[in-house]
């Protein structure tokens, strides 16, 4: 039997009308206001959580520790204002990402850069901008940034991405940035393209050398996983000795799991995607903490380096802060039911336009205006978009359900919105809950945010087109 989670584990509770309630405020009177569908974010309970990472990665470890958080994972402005002030700092990978930081009030030396893809334009930008730390992740991007350095005589502090391939057990093919043959990112460690670049560093005086990157994967359960990754760290130190620098930072990326979603293994994506078996939800009811992560992480440093040469520890989570805080409300307009093959609830969003994290994830969905019906019947939720993938869940063990009543997605904090699309259908609303009161962070696209890139004058003459777009 599918195990669900009980609404506790996000934080919510119900009514005296079987509700779910976030704050003081009924999910289904949410969904009413604003329409549907409609991320809600449960602010208070983002600032705890990035309040208390930070606290127990600093508490566990003697040497200095900064938490930069991964914009890609939720660029929602109002979640990066709220993690800014909890002291989070920020990890960028694109120009946009780099603007919004500057825009959020981040200052140069408070963003660190990641990316396989800095175009020059990109690196000179961090360069005026005096960002902490490039991560570079190829021989290619380093010899690239050196020549715009000599060139511009401008200085560049650096730590170099490691591919340590290593592939956290369990996790799928798409997930694992750590694997050597599976992906692209950072520097060969096995071949030996780290010594190559450690040595050129010894005659670029520009650009200044200050450690090591990895970022191994997402959705990581095990904190030993950081141990194993560790590892090559051996082979890093006596790389850096040997060619006569220092390491000063270790940052070992973000990945840590959130407890109430699960990616799923190659394995079950493989039977779900090719045979509709949908795999079981979260399994633990025992779970790590932060601390533990921390810990685990921290002992593992210590071993490798001296007490009087601790390096700064970076970490760069995204999922495990943002995800549980945030979920997304869908509303069923239709129940359709072809007997002795399948039900369908259709739906306002799918993996076409709101929850393409449920292609390889596992989310729970519960009933907003009846939190305990039971379980009884296995259905098929879907969106809008007429295309045969746009599935939430195929299979989805769920209460009877009818028309008008109102699902929520749990939870939708990592990757929904830095993934949705406008297909046939304007993005969603945003909305943050606080006790005493609800508002809008982001409002739903109009029609005319979703036309105005486009220059259309063969058909429509250029008055009606500002009239449309104004501009
Ligand atoms: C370099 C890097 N750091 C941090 C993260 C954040 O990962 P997560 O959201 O799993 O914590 C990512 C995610 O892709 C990443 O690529």
């Amino acid at each position: 039997m599918e195990k669900v989670l009980h609404h506790n584990n996000w934080g919510l509770d119900t009514n005296p009308k079987g509700e779910l309630t976030v704050g003081n405020f009924s999910t289904v009177d949410l969904a009413k206001e604003y329409g549907t569908p409609l991320h809600v974010l449960n602010e208070l309970r983002l600032e705890e959580t990035a309040r208390k990472f930070r606290e127990n990665i600093r508490t566990v470890y003697a040497g200095k520790t900064s938490v930069h958080y991964a914009f890609k994972c939720n660029s929602i402005p109002a979640v990066i204002r709220i993690l800014r002030s909890a002291g989070l700092k920020a990890e960028v990978m694109s120009e946009f990402e780099l603007d919004l930081a500057l825009h959020m009030g981040y200052e140069g030396e408070e963003i660190i850069v990641n990316g396989p893809c800095k175009t020059d334009s990109f690196l000179h930008k961090c360069l005026d901008k005096e960002v902490r730390l490039i991560i570079v992740d190829s021989l290619d991007e380093l010899q690239g940034l050196n020549q715009i350095c000599v060139a511009e005589g401008r200085d560049a502090d650096i730590l170099l991405r490691i591919n340590p391939d290593y592939i956290p057990k369990g996790m799928n093919s798409g997930s694992a940035t750590g694997s050597r043959k599976g992906c692209a990112f950072g520097l060969d460690l096995k071949g030996g393209e780290v010594s190559i670049c450690v040595n050129l560093l010894k005659e670029m005086k520009h650009i200044h050398f200050h450690g090591f990157h990895f970022h191994i994967g997402t959705g990581i359960r095990d904190p030993r996983d950081y141990s194993r990754a560790l590892r090559c760290l051996a082979q890093l130190c006596s790389i850096a000795r040997t060619a006569g620098l220092a390491i000063r930072i270790v940052d070992i990326g973000g990945g840590f799991a959130s407890m109430t979603t699960r990616e799923l293994t190659n394995g079950e994506l493989l039977f779900y995607q090719g045979f509709e078996r949908l795999p079981s939800g979260v399994k633990h009811d025992k779970y790590p903490t932060f601390e533990d992560f921390a810990r685990e992480i921290s002992n593992t440093i210590l071993h490798y380096f001296p007490m009087d040469e601790l390096p700064e520890l970076l970490y760069e989570p995204g999922r495990c802060i943002v995800s549980p805080n945030q979920f997304l409300l869908l509303t069923v307009h239709r129940v359709k039911e072809r007997p002795g093959v399948r039900k369908w609830l259709i739906t306002d969003g799918g993996l076409g336009t709101v929850t393409l994290p449920t292609f390889y994830e596992y989310h729970e969905v519960l009933l907003c205006n009846d939190a305990f019906r039971p379980r009884t019947e296995k259905v098929t939720i879907i969106g809008p978009v007429c295309f045969a993938s746009d599935i939430v869940y195929r299979n989805k063990l769920m209460p009877r359900i009818y028309p008008e009543e109102v699902l929520a997605v749990m939870d939708s904090g990592a990757y929904f919105t830095s993934m949705e699309s406008s297909f046939g259908f304007p993005r969603p609303a945003i909305v943050s809950v606080n006790r005493s009161s609800h508002y809008l962070i982001r409002r739903a696209e109009h029609f005319k945010d979703m036309i105005c890139r486009d220059f259309f004058s063969n058909q429509i003459s250029e008055e009606v087109h500002h009239e449309i777009c104004g501009h």
